[in-house]
């Protein structure tokens, strides 16, 4: 049995240690082959591969990144996509295709494992935005939050010194957890997040509070929260080969707003690809390691079209197709029980 890996979409801690959980129980349990496709889905579609074996996974359990390499690229767009990456794998004999990433990836792995097109494939859910459903977490995003509350404890007292507002931007497209979670442990006074529109009026009048008992406000926001009267504010025009727009934007945005409105120094910190970078929390290596375990079992078991799951403390399995039907955001009774510290 050869079985391919490929790691798709942004990169995020814990891809690693995925990767190497697969190989080593792969080799040692089932004695298969592996074989590691470059950039996400360009890999199988161009034919570009890497050699993947126990050697090769020695020592990047901590690491962040991916060995693999990651890309947005989509064969679904490609011309002849579909047929190139059926062809090349089976150039390279390979079996069975694991697949690790996000919405985007997993949704092409889906297109790819249904009757039509019959591609052996499973899934392993990542994002540090951990807005997947069908798994209660995805690794990567406890090392991101962890990232951001550092971020915010920092700022909270090098805001003291000047009182200044400080608005923090923090990644979170259409799901506001790396937000919420940060900016609950931080102690952030107010936290932004995609799933509910927010009024600057009122934005100002928690931070005008904050300044009266002679403190000074954080503010979280993330990426794509948007204003009630407003859009999502975009880095520039261009998208991905997914249809994504790049964000960033709204923090430099809303200080300007918050000096305008109040009168009070306000700046913003952008943390983006920092929350991506550098090695996993414990929490992510865990989880990676234990997906990564359970996704060789699903080949084994040839439990194709799947993607291995958290519920609980327990990894499923569910249909690829779920894990991308809707995105998991946050519910507004868990943004209603952060709102007791706003302002
Ligand atoms: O998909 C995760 C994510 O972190 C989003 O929150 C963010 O918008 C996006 O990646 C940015 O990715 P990149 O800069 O690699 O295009």
């Amino acid at each position: 049995m050869r079985v391919g890996v490929l790691t798709g979409g942004g990169d995020c801690p814990g891809l690693n240690a995925v990767i190497r959980a697969i190989v080593r129980k792969g080799v040692q349990e089932y004695d298969y082959d592996f074989i590691g496709f470059r950039d996400g889905w360009r890999g199988p579609l161009e034919g570009d591969t890497v050699p993947l074996d126990i050697p090769a996974v020695r020592g990047i359990l901590p690491r962040g990144g991916t060995i693999l390499g990651s890309s947005r690229t989509n064969p679904l767009k490609a011309e002849n996509g579909i047929r190139r990456v059926k062809e090349n794998l089976a150039e390279f004999e390979v079996d069975a295709l694991i697949v690790i990433g996000g919405e985007d990836t997993l949704g092409v792995a889906t297109t790819l494992a249904d009757d039509e097109y019959g591609i052996n494939c499973v899934g392993v859910p990542k994002t540090i935005d951990n807005d997947l459903s069908a798994t209660d977490y995805t690794f990567g995003f406890d090392t991101a939050v962890n990232i951001a509350t550092e971020a915010i404890d920092r700022l909270h007292t090098t805001a003291e010194s000047h009182m200044r507002a400080l608005v923090v931007e923090v990644m979170g497209r259409h799901a506001g957890w790396i937000a919420l979670h940060s900016g609950l442990a931080g102690g952030a006074n107010v936290i932004l997040i995609p799933e509910q529109r927010f009024d600057v009026d009122q934005v100002c009048a928690w931070v005008e509070s904050r300044f009266k008992i002679r403190y000074a406000p954080i503010v979280v926001v993330a990426e794509g929260a948007m204003p009630k009267d407003g859009d999502v504010v975009l880095k520039d025009g261009t998208l991905d080969s997914f249809g994504h727009v790049r964000l960033s934007g709204v923090g430099e945005w809303l200080a300007k707003e918050i000096e305008k409105r109040t009168g009070k120094e306000a700046r913003t910190t952008v943390l983006g690809h920092i929350q991506r970078g550098g090695t996993p929390s414990a929490f992510d290596r865990w989880l990676a390691t234990r997906f990564g375990l359970h996704a060789i079992d699903a080949v084994r078991d040839g439990d194709f079209g799947k993607m291995v799951a958290l519920r609980g403390t327990d990894i499923v399995r569910v249909p690829l197709a779920a894990a991308t039907a809707h995105i998991k955001t946050v519910d507004p009774s868990l943004y209603a029980e952060a709102s007791v510290f706003f302002g």
